[in-house]
């Protein structure tokens, strides 16, 4: 176990001087629970991505079912096998769990062809989380590339659902061409939020394009913050979070109040199988959720 990972462990956030869970106790309580579900709703939004709403078919247990931004679950298809995906909607959304999902291989491409009513597996929540209470009373950057946004959205939700709670709120997104864009009817929703900014970047402009073009670090160019009252939150590709971090360290905002979500292939997501292991570190346990001062303490991570 990495003793400097747990000096930082952010899912002690609320109870800093408890011991770690050595046995990871906390995480095998829920890990053989499956949630049987079925798909109630699908939107397109690319080519390749589809949100899906996925209903728990047990009313109980749909009401039971919490997570925390920045978490997520391994889906179940069944005869093919389970995906980690990050949980995308509200965590205060009851009525169903949202997943965007891109289609990737096997599994995630038979979820591509399934309908309405089709059932699954869900088991979960796993992992660490954005420290929203932490984040309280600071400015935050919410930063994504590409598929980044749906594990991004989630936090979106959360800020956006207890604005008081926190002060200027920048939303960042970019991904390589317009038709790429995730959510794009969701942005004047957040553009209308009062202290919510939302600029959005494309690398590659087409004919219907008006905004700006270039990397998303563009959007960050002539930004004022004042670094120790600022949080962001990264997440896309891991080759975008040198680049972003960079900035962000350069603008003052200390490693500690980043966070990048990790991510590596999983089995198990329950620490078990080593499939998603970096040194001594378990991406499905001690992450997928990290602060970048752990992150760059991690050989090999980005
Ligand atoms: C914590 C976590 C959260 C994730 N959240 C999302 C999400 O919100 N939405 C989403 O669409 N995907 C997400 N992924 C990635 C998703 O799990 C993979 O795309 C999926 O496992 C591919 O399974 P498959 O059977 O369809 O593809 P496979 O047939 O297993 O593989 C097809 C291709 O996908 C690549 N691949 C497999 N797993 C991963 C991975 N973990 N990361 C990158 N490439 C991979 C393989 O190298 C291969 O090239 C997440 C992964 C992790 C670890
Ligand atoms: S996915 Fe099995 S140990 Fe992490």
């Amino acid at each position: 176990m990495n003793i400097l990972l747990h000096r930082y462990d952010i899912t002690q956030e609320d109870d800093f001087h408890a011991l770690p869970d050595f046995n990871r106790k906390a995480t095998l309580q829920h890990v053989d629970k499956v949630y049987k579900a079925e798909i109630t709703n699908i939107i397109r939004l690319t080519e390749m991505e589809k949100l899906f709403h996925f209903r728990i078919l047990d009313p109980k247990e749909r009401d039971t079912f919490s997570f925390l931004p920045g978490q997520f679950v391994m889906l179940e298809v069944p005869g093919y096998g389970e995906v980690p995906i990050s949980i995308s909607g509200s965590p205060t959304n009851k009525g169903y769990v949202e997943l965007c999902i891109r289609k990737a291989g096997v599994v995630t491409s038979m979820l591509h062809r399934a309908g309405r009513g089709a059932r699954v597996g869900i088991r979960g929540p796993f992992g660490t989380h954005f420290p929203m209470g932490k984040m309280k009373g600071s400015d935050i950057l919410l930063i994504a590339g590409g598929l980044g946004l749906a594990p991004l959205r989630a936090p979106i939700f959360h800020v956006t659902e207890n604005r008081s709670d926190y002060r200027n709120v920048h939303i960042m997104y970019g991904t390589k061409d317009p038709s790429q864009l995730l959510f794009d009817y969701q942005y004047k929703q957040w553009e209308r939020i009062d202290g919510v900014n939302l600029s959005v970047i494309v690398e590659r402009a087409d004919d219907t394009w008006k905004g700006p073009v270039g990397l998303i670090t563009k959007l960050m160019d002539g930004m004022k913050i004042v670094g120790d009252e600022t949080y962001a939150i990264v997440c896309g590709p891991p080759v975008m979070f040198k680049f972003v971090c960079n900035q962000l360290g350069k603008m003052g905002v200390p490693m500690h109040r980043m966070f990048v979500s990790l991510e590596r292939r999983m089995h198990c997501g329950m620490g078990k199988c080593c499939r998603c292991n970096i040194g001594s570190t378990y991406t499905c346990v001690d992450g997928p959720v990290f602060d970048y001062w752990s992150v760059m303490n991690l050989k090999e991570a980005i």
